[in-house]
């Protein structure tokens, strides 16, 4: 467990399944990320399956839970994915996807906490992400954390009935450890 002021990261559990299809079929949510097509049950009970065997080790994948005093409740979810043990990077991932959530610190420290992990526990030299270029919120949470815009990719993505750009992001670990002082 990573436990922060206003949220603790936790491994999934069967029971979130339920979060995952409400959060991950709002189309207010999946506009901000890859997916795109009706996320099923079997489907999310296949994707947390796969988190227990072929994908072990490659995945380090949690949800979000808000801390509300002796209360808690899941909030989203996030991970390190493509995790290569020969190059020590990862890929940065992250969804609040309860919307109340949204804009009250809680993906920054969400975001700080794994980014620690992969740099101490992981042994990660470098974090990889992106964002649509819509997105601001999550480019401004990105350069918050310390990330480096590192190159756009125009027009690569369709949502909302247009072609955006998607800007990548870059964060090493002496960069981090300079800013996480
Ligand atoms: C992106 C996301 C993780 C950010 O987490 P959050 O808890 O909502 O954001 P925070 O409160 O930590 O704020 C991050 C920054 O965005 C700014 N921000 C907040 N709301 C904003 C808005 N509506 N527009 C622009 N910037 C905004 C904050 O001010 C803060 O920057 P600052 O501290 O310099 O002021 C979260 O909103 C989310 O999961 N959104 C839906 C899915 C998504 O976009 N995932 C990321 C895909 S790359």
């Amino acid at each position: 467990m990573l436990k922060g002021k206003l949220v603790e990261l936790r491994p999934v559990q069967r029971s979130d399944i339920s979060y995952f299809l409400q959060w991950f079929n709002d189309p207010e949510i999946t506009q901000y990320l890859l997916m795109y097509l009706p996320m099923t049950e079997m489907g999310e009970q296949k994707f947390i399956e796969d988190l227990g065997t072929q994908q072990a080790g490659t995945n380090a994948f949690f949800v979000i839970e808000a801390l509300e005093g002796e209360n808690r409740r899941p909030i989203g979810s996030l991970n390190l994915h493509n995790i290569n043990p020969k190059d020590h990077n990862a890929t940065f991932g992250i969804a609040i996807g309860d919307k109340k959530y949204w804009s009250k610190g809680y993906g920054t420290e969400a975001a700080a906490l794994i980014i620690r992990y992969g740099f101490e526990q992981l042994n990660l030299h470098r974090i990889s992400s992106a964002a649509f270029s819509f997105n601001e919120r999550s480019i401004k949470m990105h350069l918050k954390l310390g990330f480096r815009e590192e190159g756009r990719q125009r027009e690569v993505v369709f949502k909302n009935g247009a072609y955006h750009d998607e800007v990548t992001f870059g964060l090493l670990r002496d960069e981090w450890k300079k800013c996480s002082k």
